[in-house]
């Protein structure tokens, strides 16, 4: 960053904490994307190995549909296992894992390929194959990242499904990926207690009419039902011959799809996001070099779920891509007490932590003693995801967390997007609040109702006009939707569905969804499934969610119910239907007030306006109301 004056509050790096990074100066970086994108691009994918070179860096004949590295072949577990074992970092640990019971495991790079070939071995001998869907649904254990990878290994498509969803949310997800086998854990642990996980998976495998075979993992110990002929214990078939260490890579296409992860849009169901093996690599692999300058002797610790993307990208590929010792932890962050989180970074070292807003503010509730009380020095890198954070959250992490020099990476990015978009690389100047400007060599752009440019401060639809290399391909077996839903806004370029304003120093500030996601504590539902949720209840005809601000959440979930005419309610009535929508797609998804009204207001082409609704729950004045029906 040069001499220029930056307005608002700003904070500068201090390199005596930070280290050597890998570049000093974002201008470095800026400069050659600038000058020659797919050459950018293509020097990084250079330093992954491929077992045959591309043709070309990226292909847009067929745009939207993009395609990258076309022509070549690699295997993306290859570049995060394999690589590794051939080298020094053969006996670097991969992974170290933590318990909520403080159970403790560890994987060096050897030990990772070890157990990422017996698995695939387990996965060949049920039958799938390259280009199969398997279904992951567990909570934050070792097994989770193990599946993933060996699927991919054997060119089998994983669709990982969050282990706080529930039945519906599960069967539906079985459904639309048509998936072969359902890799599932006895239970999960949560603050204490035993998610039931493969009791849910029962249920919602009732009518998942595809799934031959489902692989259970132990992990906590109670009686489970276990289907003769369907369903099969790991650590068993860990045991048998067929679960040699050795499995022969999958040789795939840089466009062969590596997963699917199933999020929510503006309508209907929720969708499958595809990812691909050459491009998804590149990119994660590249961004995390830079945001999170992954040296060598870092400890790095994403605090996300693997059901997510943030895990995807930055637990389980990106990390691994990097060479990295990733940490992971199981349980929630104040179990059994509040320094839970403290502890662990002081015991394992962690150098860099990567977590939401959401899990800050509700840390931060508790006060400063619990964090001031551990050694944090080992910490030179924070990070902050999924959704706007609140300058107050930024500065108490910056201060209380990063004891005032480690520098918060805020990145911007999407499910969608599978890798940051908009951040901060670790010397930049940051202003709390803002995750700064787009990764060098993207054009972002933040535009009107027309798609025209608006100016400094002004608020408006932020979009992408550039490809990059981890951007979806498509909505898996839904082509038009994916163009529908990204690229006809305006034309030519991607709509992330937020809305941002960039202020005259070019920092983004990212204000919110624009469309019919909420963001519960960082997790991205979807309204049309609360409300089928809510509508599947024979009690209920119409339903309609909107998200109200809440100080740690973030968003809660207000519903507005008209029931069927001559259904009584009992007093306890709000409270079963809440429990319904828990029971059908997840605690996370409960709403947090439910109100019986007797109308919803509604356009004239029948839309709900949750303006309207919104301004009701909040007691604001609903504005305009021209376009309402009735
Ligand atoms: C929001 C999560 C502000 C945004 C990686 C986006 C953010 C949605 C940030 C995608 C951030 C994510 N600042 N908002 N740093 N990061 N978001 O697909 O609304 O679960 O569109 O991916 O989260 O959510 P998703």
């Amino acid at each position: 960053m040069s001499e220029q004056k930056l307005s608002g509050e700003v904070y500068y790096p201090s390199f005596e904490h930070l280290g050597e990074p890998h570049v000093r100066e974002r201008g470095e970086l800026q400069r050659e994307a600038e000058n020659d994108y797919e050459g950018f691009w293509a020097r990084h994918a250079e330093e992954l190995d491929w077992f045959e070179p591309w043709e070309k860096v990226l292909d847009d004949s067929q745009a939207p549909f993009y395609k990258w590295f076309t022509g070549a072949k690699t295997n993306i577990v290859y570049n995060c296992v394999d690589r590794h074992v051939l080298t020094p970092r053969r006996n670097k640990l991969a992974l170290i894992w933590e318990g909520e019971d403080g159970e403790f495991r560890s994987l060096s790079y050897f030990a990772l390929k070890r157990e990422v070939c017996k698995f695939a071995n387990i996965l060949k001998s049920l039958g799938v194959e390259k280009g199969d869907r398997v279904t992951l649904y567990m909570g934050r254990i070792p097994e989770l990242v193990l599946g993933m990878l060996a699927c991919a290994r054997i060119g089998a498509i994983h669709s990982v499904v969050y282990g706080g969803f529930s039945v519906e949310a599960l069967h539906e997800r079985l459904e639309d990926s048509q998936s072969k086998v359902l890799i599932v854990a006895d239970g999960a642990y949560q603050r204490g207690k035993i998610v039931p996980l493969k009791d849910i998976a029962d249920e919602a495998l009732q009518r998942a009419a595809t799934v031959q075979s489902v692989l259970v993992v132990k992990r906590t110990g109670q009686e489970v039902n276990m289907e003769q002929g369907r369903d099969l214990w790991f650590h068993d078939l860990m045991m048998l011959p067929i679960a040699t260490s050795q499995c022969n890579l999958e040789v795939m296409d840089a466009e062969d799809p590596l997963f699917m992860l199933y999020t929510s849009g503006t309508t209907g169901k929720p969708k499958a996001i595809l990812h691909t093996h050459g491009g998804y690599m590149v990119g994660t692999y590249t961004t995390l070099k830079y945001v999170f300058d992954m040296q060598d002797q870092d400890r790095y610790w994403c605090a996300a779920d693997p059901g997510w993307i943030t895990g995807h990208s930055y637990i389980v590929y990106g990390p691994l891509l990097n060479g990295a010792t990733s940490f992971m932890y199981e349980g929630a962050p104040t179990y059994p007490y509040p320094n839970r989180w403290w502890q662990m970074v002081e015991r394992y070292g962690i150098t860099i932590l990567y977590t939401a807003p959401t899990a800050i503010r509700g840390l931060m509730r508790f006060g400063d003693a619990w964090a001031e009380r551990h050694d944090l020095s080992t910490l030179r890198l924070l990070g902050s995801v999924g959704e706007p954070i609140n300058p107050e959250a930024w500065k108490w992490y910056h201060r209380v967390i990063g004891r005032e020099r480690c520098p918060i990476m805020d990145t911007w990015w999407q499910t969608e997007t599978g890798m940051f978009m908009i951040t901060p690389i670790p010397s930049d100047p940051l202003k709390p609040g803002s995750g700064g400007k787009p990764f060098p060599g993207l054009q972002m752009d933040i535009v009107n109702e027309e798609g025209k440019p608006v100016g400094a401060d002004e608020e408006g639809y932020l979009i992408i006009k550039t490809p990059w290399p981890a951007m979806l391909r498509t909505i898996y077996g839904d082509p038009d939707r994916y163009v529908e839903q990204y690229w006809k806004r305006f034309e030519g370029m991607y709509m992330t569905g937020d809305s941002a304003r960039r202020d005259a120093d070019g920092y983004y500030w990212v204000i919110g969804r624009v469309d019919d996601v909420i963001k519960v504590s960082g997790y991205r539902l979807g309204t049309a499934e609360i409300e089928s949720a809510l509508v599947s209840h024979p009690a209920v005809s119409e339903a309609a969610a909107i998200g109200l601000p809440h100080d740690v959440k973030g968003n809660v979930i207000h519903a507005f119910v008209i029931l069927k005419t001559g259904v009584e309610v009992h007093e306890h009535f709000e409270d079963e239907l809440k429990r319904h929508v828990g029971h059908e797609m997840g605690p996370i998804a409960k709403p947090q007030a439910i109100e019986f009204v007797d109308s919803l207001p509604k356009t004239r082409s029948g839309k709900i306006m949750r303006r309207v609704l919104r301004a009701r729950a909040l007691g604001e004045d609903p504005g305009n109301l021209a376009t309402l029906e009735d």
